[in-house]
């Protein structure tokens, strides 16, 4: 999930790697070794992946220019007030739920094919973007999450903020890297201003805190994905001895904020005067997705899953075919 959330995720099955949308939870599968397992294990690289690979998270400055960020937010507003419900980027008196369509944690928009709209898509072409997926992974033959995206407006005073939610986006059961996520940040983001809170140095103790005390499962610790798991205060504090200290990631329009699914994280809603806007994006290499996951991406990307609301349709270029994981490179 990314961020915040975790639309598409992978999954080892005793078969060979596999992408699958929100798997089922279990405990008893074997996993086998992840091919990429060890690529942030001794970061040398001399970029923001050895930040990425320390800290658990970086910021790849103006992955997109500046001006296209933010002409992709005002698309997105372009997109809210497209619905019927009165809401009006201008006029605060509208930023409440009676306005809005269906949203969770403040503004983060799941459906009504938002994950399909031109924005995302054009957002999911910018080279800046891929460029820093094909860095991590090294190649630029990727397939692409149909994730959601934030729209935060500040002084929301009819949603309640429903507080930390610190968990990670992988499998306590797996061995070593697996999956980085992604947000492209669309407007000027300080320290007031909603976004991701990461637990700096988690990503790399994950592994030995589960060794320590064990991997056993808890209902309550996850809301059915496979790759996701919460972790209460008092778990936090064996991190936080280890030198491991929250921070809010800031970012300008246009950064790609990158964090490895192993960190702990959690989103906060804005405290200052500024919208959040963001799209969450997360790719991989193509040549993890199994056949049967690709039959099942097509008919995500067709039905523009869970759409009711009419979106724009993208037209259908080899890009964007490829990087639905539809079309082969
Ligand atoms: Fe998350």
């Amino acid at each position: 999930m990314s961020t915040d959330t975790t639309t598409t995720t992978f999954t080892q099955s005793p078969e060979p790697q596999v992408l699958r949308l929100r798997p089922k939870v279990d405990d008893a599968l074997p996993l086998p070794p992840f091919k990429y397992a060890g690529i942030f294990d001794d970061p040398k690289f001399g970029d923001w992946r050895d930040e990425l690979a320390i800290k658990g998270w970086t910021v790849v400055r103006r992955a997109v220019p500046t001006e296209r960020a933010l002409k992709y937010r005002e698309e997105m507003f372009d997109w809210l007030e497209s619905f019927p419900l009165g809401f009006k980027r201008d006029d605060p008196s509208t930023w409440t739920n009676e306005h809005l369509p269906v949203h969770m944690k403040g503004g983060m928009f799941h459906g009504y094919g938002f994950s399909h709209e031109k924005f995302c898509w054009d957002l999911r072409q910018e080279q800046g973007v891929i460029d820093a997926f094909a860095k991590i992974w090294g190649t630029d033959k990727l397939i692409s999450s149909f994730d959601a995206g934030c729209i935060m407006m500040p002084k929301r005073i009819d949603v309640k903020d429903i507080g930390r939610w610190e968990h990670m986006d992988q499998s306590r059961h797996r061995r070593g890297f697996y999956c980085v996520q992604g947000l492209a940040n669309l407007n000027e983001n300080g320290p007031d201003d909603g976004g991701l809170m990461v637990l700096t140095g988690s990503s790399q103790l994950v592994e030995e805190y589960f060794d320590t005390f064990g991997r056993v499962y808890r209902e309550e610790r996850t809301f059915g994905a496979f790759d996701y798991w919460m972790f209460s205060e008092e778990e936090q504090q064996w991190f936080t001895d280890r030198g491991c200290k929250w921070v809010k990631v800031c970012a300008g329009p246009g950064d790609l904020i990158l964090w490895d699914s192993r960190a702990m994280h959690y989103n906060v809603m804005p405290k200052g005067e500024r919208d959040r806007v963001c799209s969450y994006i997360c790719m991989a290499p193509a040549e993890l997705l199994s056949e049967s996951d690709r039959k099942l991406r097509e008919d995500a990307f067709d039905k523009e899953r869970g759409t009711t609301h009419v979106p724009e349709r993208v037209p259908r270029t080899d890009k964007i075919l490829q990087l639905a994981g539809i079309k082969s490179y």
